[in-house]
């Protein structure tokens, strides 16, 4: 506390004033973390719940679409996690002996059925999240727009475990929001992350980035990235 505090703090008359200056501090300290997002961030990894859910089988593997499971990325501001009956329509009892028959797969799936005879929910633990007061993340507008979950979640399908691949700082918003149009892709390969991992290595070693073709992207929905406050804290 002594380095966030300063011994003249102390002498100060009244109390009022101390309680002034603890918000401000407690400004500063909010500011100083939120403003080193890429320290503190990017790999965030937290235990999940049973032995956690595989994206490199599900949709690595087994390629399932994110919109199987994702069912309202592309509808609504918020992505929204399965709940249970999606993962028992394949992990029930009786689809066990079809999916894989050994006994390690039978105990890694058990936390499923229980959860679902229970009626209860898995919690999962979130991963990705902008603070509070970065009141507008729309994820059905940039999927609209083009822009793939790759580009802000990393190659999700090669991940055992989700981490977090991108800062999601402001300033990382903003440089896309800048410069969007190497970003882009077609609307339909949105959520083919192999795609557009080769696309990406394609456009950087062709020259220009792939800039002239998102533009067009850009262009045909008239998207426009916006950079007023408001937009993102209103
Ligand atoms: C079979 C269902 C299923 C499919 C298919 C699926 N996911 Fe998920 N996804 C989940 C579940 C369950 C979680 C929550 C557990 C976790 O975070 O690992 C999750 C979590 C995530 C998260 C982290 C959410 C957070 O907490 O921040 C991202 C990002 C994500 N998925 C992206 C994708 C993408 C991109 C695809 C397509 C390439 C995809 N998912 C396909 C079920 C699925
Ligand atoms: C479309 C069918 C399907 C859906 C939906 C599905 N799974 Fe699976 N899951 C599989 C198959 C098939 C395997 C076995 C793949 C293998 O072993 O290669 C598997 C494997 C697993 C495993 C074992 C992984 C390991 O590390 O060995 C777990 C745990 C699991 N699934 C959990 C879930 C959860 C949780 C959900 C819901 C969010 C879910 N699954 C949804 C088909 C599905
Ligand atoms: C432009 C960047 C961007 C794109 C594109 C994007 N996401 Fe996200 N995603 C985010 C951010 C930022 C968050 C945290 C949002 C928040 O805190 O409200 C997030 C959160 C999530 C979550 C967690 C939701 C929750 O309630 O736990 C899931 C799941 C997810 N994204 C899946 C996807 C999938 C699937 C795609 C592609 C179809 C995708 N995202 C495309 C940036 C993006
Ligand atoms: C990889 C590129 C990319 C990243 C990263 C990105 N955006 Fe965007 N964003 C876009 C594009 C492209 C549009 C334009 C969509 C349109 O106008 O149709 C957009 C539009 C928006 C809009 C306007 C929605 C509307 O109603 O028109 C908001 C708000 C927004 N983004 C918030 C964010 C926030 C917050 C972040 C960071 C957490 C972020 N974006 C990160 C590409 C990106
Ligand atoms: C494209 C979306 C977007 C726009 C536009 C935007 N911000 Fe932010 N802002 C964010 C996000 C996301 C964060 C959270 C960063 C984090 O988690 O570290 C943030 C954080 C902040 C913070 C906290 C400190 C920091 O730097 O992380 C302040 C203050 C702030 N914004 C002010 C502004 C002001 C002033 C403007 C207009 C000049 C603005 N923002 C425009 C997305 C945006």
């Amino acid at each position: 506390m002594s380095l966030i505090f300063p011994k003249w703090l102390n002498l100060l008359p009244t109390a009022a004033a101390i309680g002034g200056l603890l918000g401000f501090t407690g400004v500063v300290g909010g500011f100083w973390y939120y403003a080193t997002p890429k320290f503190f961030k990017v790999g965030y990894m937290p235990k999940q719940p049973g032995g956690g859910f595989n994206h490199q089988i599900h949709a690595g593997k087994l390629g399932l679409d994110c919109r199987y499971c994702h069912t309202k990325v592309e509808k609504s501001a918020e992505a929204n996690i399965p709940n249970v009956a999606t993962c028992y329509g394949c992990h029930a009892d009786n689809r066990l002996a079809k999916l894989a028959t050994s006994e390690t797969h039978k105990e890694r799936t058990q936390f499923v059925r229980e959860a679902y005879a229970q009626n209860t929910s898995i919690e999962w633990r979130r991963v990705h999240k902008v603070p509070d007061y970065v009141r507008n993340f729309p994820h059905n507008i940039h999927i609209n727009a083009g822009v793939s979950c790759y580009s802000c979640h990393g190659q999700i399908t090669a991940m055992p475990v989700v981490f977090e691949a991108q800062p999601l700082s402001m300033s990382w918003c903003l440089d896309c929001h800048r410069n969007p149009e190497s970003q882009v892709v077609p609307r339909d390969k949105v959520t083919q992350l192999q795609w557009v991992q080769e696309e990406f290595a394609r456009r950087s070693a062709a020259g220009d980035n792939g800039v002239a073709e998102g533009k067009k992207l850009l262009d045909a929905v008239q998207a426009n990235p916006p950079q007023n406050c408001g937009a993102c804290h209103y």
